[in-house]
């Protein structure tokens, strides 16, 4: 192994280790697992929730509910091999009954999103959902009008498709989705 991956390594343990005892805000307390994100650490196509719902409190491990499970057919659907990418989420901790991620934990949690980023360097962020999208795309991103396209933002190539949990709300948007997830593939052979 080189020195530049040996740095590396050391660095994502060091981030991995601080992130999994941060007690930053009150979801320590009742979280069961810190759910760090997982997958590809070289991965060129990284995925952005929104935070864990119970399976990944309980597993540790980002979207293994239902929502994760149909994410994993769109990837499936487009040739996309789930072990290729890193999927990661807004906040590490799970919100209480689901509850949409408050601004101030988003705060307080996004750091350990921004170094994973520096690490895995991707070359394409999407965010599944509004509210990966209006932090990290911008404020007023509107999920049902932008969904699919593709922004340039700090040297990264960065969109949003609708969150898996809406898509089993709402059905009908799932076509949307699968015309998205195949731009994605399309954009990610090209890079
Ligand atoms: N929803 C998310 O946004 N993230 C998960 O990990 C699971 C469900």
């Amino acid at each position: 192994m080189d020195g530049k991956q040996e740095e590396l390594d050391r660095k994502w343990s060091e981030l991995e280790e601080t992130c999994k005892n941060c007690r930053k805000c009150p979801l320590c307390e009742t979280r069961t697992n810190v759910v760090f994100g997982s997958g590809n650490r070289s991965a060129d196509l990284m995925f952005i929730g929104e935070a864990p719902g119970e399976k990944e409190d309980l597993s540790g491990i980002p979207f293994v509910g239902a929502a994760g499970k149909l994410l994993d057919k769109f990837l499936y659907a487009v040739d996309i091999d789930r072990e290729r990418v890193f999927i990661a989420n807004m906040l590490k901790c799970r919100p209480p009954k689901n509850r949409d991620p408050k601004e101030e934990e988003q705060d307080l949690c996004i750091d350990y999103l921004r170094e994973q980023v520096r690490l895995i360097k991707p070359k394409i962020i999407v965010c599944l959902g509004r509210i990966a999208a209006k932090r990290l795309i911008k404020e007023d991103f509107m999920i049902t009008k932008e969904h699919g396209i593709f922004f340039e933002k700090n040297g990264f190539t960065i969109c949003a498709v609708f969150h898996p949990a809406a898509l089993l709300r709402d059905p009908r948007r799932k076509e949307d989705m699968l015309v998205d997830m195949k731009k994605i593939k399309k954009k990610l052979d090209e890079v």
